[in-house]
């Protein structure tokens, strides 16, 4: 094969390589760390338990409260919340182990998911979130 023909059919390669990558599902490790670490409790369609746990799926927290979002996920929270019109009293714990970039896929993941249609979070809109954590 001469570079003529290389190049072309190595620069297709790569575009097949990337659109099979991205193109069958958005978020999708977002979603397999969801199932691992969110949905025993928030429920795999994203509804929580009525009463205990809230809901991700159409709740109203997700848009109002999204710079707390990221601290939620890396450290937890326990004071009272409203979502939705209901009170939540129950304490979520930290899960620490989650990178920013992991944290950055969980929340476009649940922003995107079950009809949620939130805009895209840049990973830097996580690292200026957890800057802040502490502070409020
Ligand atoms: C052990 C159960 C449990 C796990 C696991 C859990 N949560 Fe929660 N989560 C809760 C509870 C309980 C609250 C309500 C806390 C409160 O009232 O202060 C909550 C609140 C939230 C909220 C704010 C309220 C809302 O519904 O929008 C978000 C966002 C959230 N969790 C996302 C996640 C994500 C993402 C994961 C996985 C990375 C996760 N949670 C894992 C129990 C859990």
């Amino acid at each position: 094969m001469s570079m003529k023909t290389i190049i072309p059919s190595v620069l297709i390669g790569m575009l097949l390589l990337f659109q099979t990558n991205c193109s069958n599902k958005r978020y999708e490790h977002g979603e397999i760390l969801y199932q691992n670490f969110c949905a025993n409790c928030h429920m795999e369609d994203g509804t929580g338990l009525v009463g205990n746990i809230p809901p991700l799926a159409g709740a109203d927290y997700l848009a109002k409260e999204r710079e707390k979002l990221a601290c939620i996920i890396r450290y937890g929270i326990k004071e009272e919340i409203v979502v939705n019109g209901r009170r939540y009293t129950q304490a979520m714990e930290g899960i620490e182990q989650l990178s920013e970039a992991e944290i950055t896929n969980v929340i476009n993941y649940i922003n995107t998911a079950w009809g949620n249609d939130l805009p895209f979070m840049p990973i830097t809109e996580v690292q200026e979130s957890l800057k802040n954590c502490r502070l409020k």
